[in-house]
């Protein structure tokens, strides 16, 4: 019999119960839970989301929605589940408008994204993934550069201070309303990406090494983009 998966981690353990406690900004004041991430967290891929919808905020689960289902969708069309990567997102509470009464989702601002980066970047730090998937466009201006543009540059590697690549694809909440409007919607891209992503990271911690002196992670990132041997 195959050892059961050990996903033990402490020190993430320990993160996610302090974020349980945040009120570093104004979204905490409507969550249901902190939303602090799910699956391996011994995997070389992380895939980082927006932040968490309606569904997320009621069960403390990321991408458990409709767009969560698609991203699940893609994962099995790479042979792969929840079980092999770690999903967290660039916010861990939902941003919504309430004006209304009801709830309408938001993307987060820049504040939000800021302040929650003290529960991502040490996730990240924590997990010490090969390779960062950021999912959707706010992901990549958060963790890759301010200016990404997520048509013309994803399924990219940058260069990425929290893994040693990182790259971009498109959200599944965006695929599914395309797919509203013609075809697949970009679906094929965002299973590609997947792909990519996951047989760099495996290439990359095959290869076992740390960052080596004068390797910084834009040889890195070049490297894999080039598909050179690694
Ligand atoms: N969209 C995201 O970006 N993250 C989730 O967890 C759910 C939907």
């Amino acid at each position: 019999m195959s050892a059961p998966f050990d996903f033990s981690h402490p020190e993430l353990d320990a993160l996610r119960l302090d974020a349980r406690e945040c009120q570093s900004c104004p979204l905490h004041a409507r969550r249901t839970h902190v939303v602090f991430g799910e699956g391996n967290p011994h995997s070389p891929l992380v895939l980082v989301g927006e932040g968490p919808g309606e569904e997320e905020d009621r069960t403390g689960r990321p991408f458990v929605g409709r767009a969560g289902k698609l991203l699940d969708q893609a994962l099995l069309d790479n042979s792969l589940t929840r079980e092999d990567v770690y999903i967290c997102n660039t916010v861990k509470c939902r941003a919504a408008d309430w004006a209304t009464g009801k709830p309408v989702n938001r993307a987060p601002t820049d504040l939000e994204t800021a302040a929650c980066r003290k529960w991502l970047l040490p996730q990240l730090g924590a997990i010490a993934p090969q390779v960062i998937l950021c999912v959707g466009a706010p992901s990549a201006k958060n963790l890759i550069k301010k200016d990404f543009k997520i048509t013309a540059e994803r399924g990219k590697y940058f260069p990425c201070a929290f893994a040693r690549t990182a790259i971009a694809t498109l959200h599944p909440a965006y695929v599914l309303r395309q797919m509203n409007i013609s075809g697949d919607g970009g679906y094929s891209l965002l299973v590609g990406d997947i792909a990519k992503a996951w047989e760099a990271a495996n290439k990359l911690r095959l290869r076992k090494a740390e960052t080596k002196p004068g390797e910084d992670a834009m040889s890195v990132a070049e490297t894999v983009q080039l598909g050179l041997e690694l």
